[in-house]
């Protein structure tokens, strides 16, 4: 198949274009490098376009005959987008509107999006299944939210199928150590323990310890970016048996609370990784966990990383290959 991969520069992207090569899929890669990095496109068929840009996109649709399209571009930063929300509906929504009205005007009808937990807002109840109410809490899940919605409204019109990820927390790194986590800033909790473990960072910050959690410390599922790209994959032969678009949570259904991580990080590690108490950051739930129960029944995806010392040790192996 002739596989789209928007945002294929980036850290799940880049992990997704390896197993699209690996299943011999014939992989094309839209990314406009704002986030990401040339060199983690292992495919050879790379344009530096923005999806906003209909001209250049439409160009990549003529020149291949593409079949599916996964988009994985988007801003991630919750604080972020609280401060410049105008930065997040343009990238997050506007362009992806921008996307689909290619994929509409090429007749290309299979989609697979990189939604987020953070659609959900503040859990009313543990672990989140896909009938939790929506009401998110930060543009950042609003603009993703929205997407969601202007994809049902895709499908009624033009018959576009889709398939919505909601990942919770995307994490580790490549198994064979090729690839991994490059965010610049980095803002997520396990790169930034292993900084701290590494010397890069004096200190790991904990963002609050007054949570109602055991331990004070928010808790969230962590999912290795290899179980994730595998849900992709599920995702393309489902839309190409002809189902109906749906939405999905991904994550392991089990919680590690901050202190958990930093401890679990420490055995991996073998190093005393320090800690400063820190007041909350804005806009974090005390725990977020995903029920992913329909995606294993729908999709028969059963997550292999289960054990969180593995999401962490690849992590680490890719934090010791800095600089990369
Ligand atoms: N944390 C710290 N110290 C840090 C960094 C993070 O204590 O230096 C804490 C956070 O407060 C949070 C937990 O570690 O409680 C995890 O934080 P991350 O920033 O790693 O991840 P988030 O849960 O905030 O966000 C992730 C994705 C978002 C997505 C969200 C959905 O990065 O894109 O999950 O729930 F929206």
């Amino acid at each position: 198949m002739n596989i789209l991969v928007v945002g294929g520069a980036g850290f799940i992207g880049s992990h997704m274009v390896k197993r699209l090569l690996v299943d011999h899929h014939n992989v094309i890669v839209i990314d406009n490098l704002s986030k990401g990095f040339r060199d983690a496109v292992l495919c050879d068929s790379f344009f530096e376009v923005d999806i906003i840009d209909k001209v250049a996109t439409g160009k990549v649709f003529a020149n291949h005959s593409i079949d599916v399209v996964f988009h994985f571009a988007s801003f991630i930063e919750v604080g972020e987008s609280v401060k410049f929300p105008e930065k997040y509906f343009k990238n997050n929504f506007e362009a992806t509107r921008s996307l689909l009205d290619i994929m509409v005007q090429f007749q290309v009808k299979q989609f697979v999006f990189s939604s987020t937990a953070a659609v959900f807002g503040n859990p009313e109840y543990s672990p989140i299944d896909e009938a939790h109410p929506k009401h998110p809490i930060n543009p950042y899940g609003e603009s993703k939210l929205m997407v969601e919605k202007m994809l049902e409204e895709f499908d009624k019109e033009y018959g576009l199928k889709s398939v919505s990820l909601r990942y919770f927390n995307a994490a580790g790194a490549d198994p064979q150590g090729e690839l991994g986590e490059r965010h610049n800033p980095e803002t997520h909790l396990i790169p930034l323990v292993l900084q701290a473990a590494s010397g890069r960072r004096d200190a790991i910050s904990i963002f609050g310890d007054d949570y109602d959690t055991p331990d004070g410390t928010c808790i969230r599922d962590y999912i290795h970016i290899t179980d994730l790209a595998d849900a992709h994959i599920r995702a393309i032969e489902y839309l190409r048996k002809g189902n109906q678009s749906a939405a999905f949570n991904l994550g392991n259904g089990k919680g590690f609370s901050v202190r958990e991580i930093i401890d679990a990080a420490e055995n991996v590690t073998n190093k005393k990784i320090p800690i400063r108490l820190h007041g909350r950051r804005a806009g974090d739930p005390a725990t977020l966990v995903a029920d992913a129960k329909l995606a294993n029944k729908v999709l028969g995806w059963k997550p292999e990383f289960t054990n969180i010392r593995d999401i962490i040790q690849h992590a680490w192996n890719w934090e010791n290959k800095f600089p990369w």
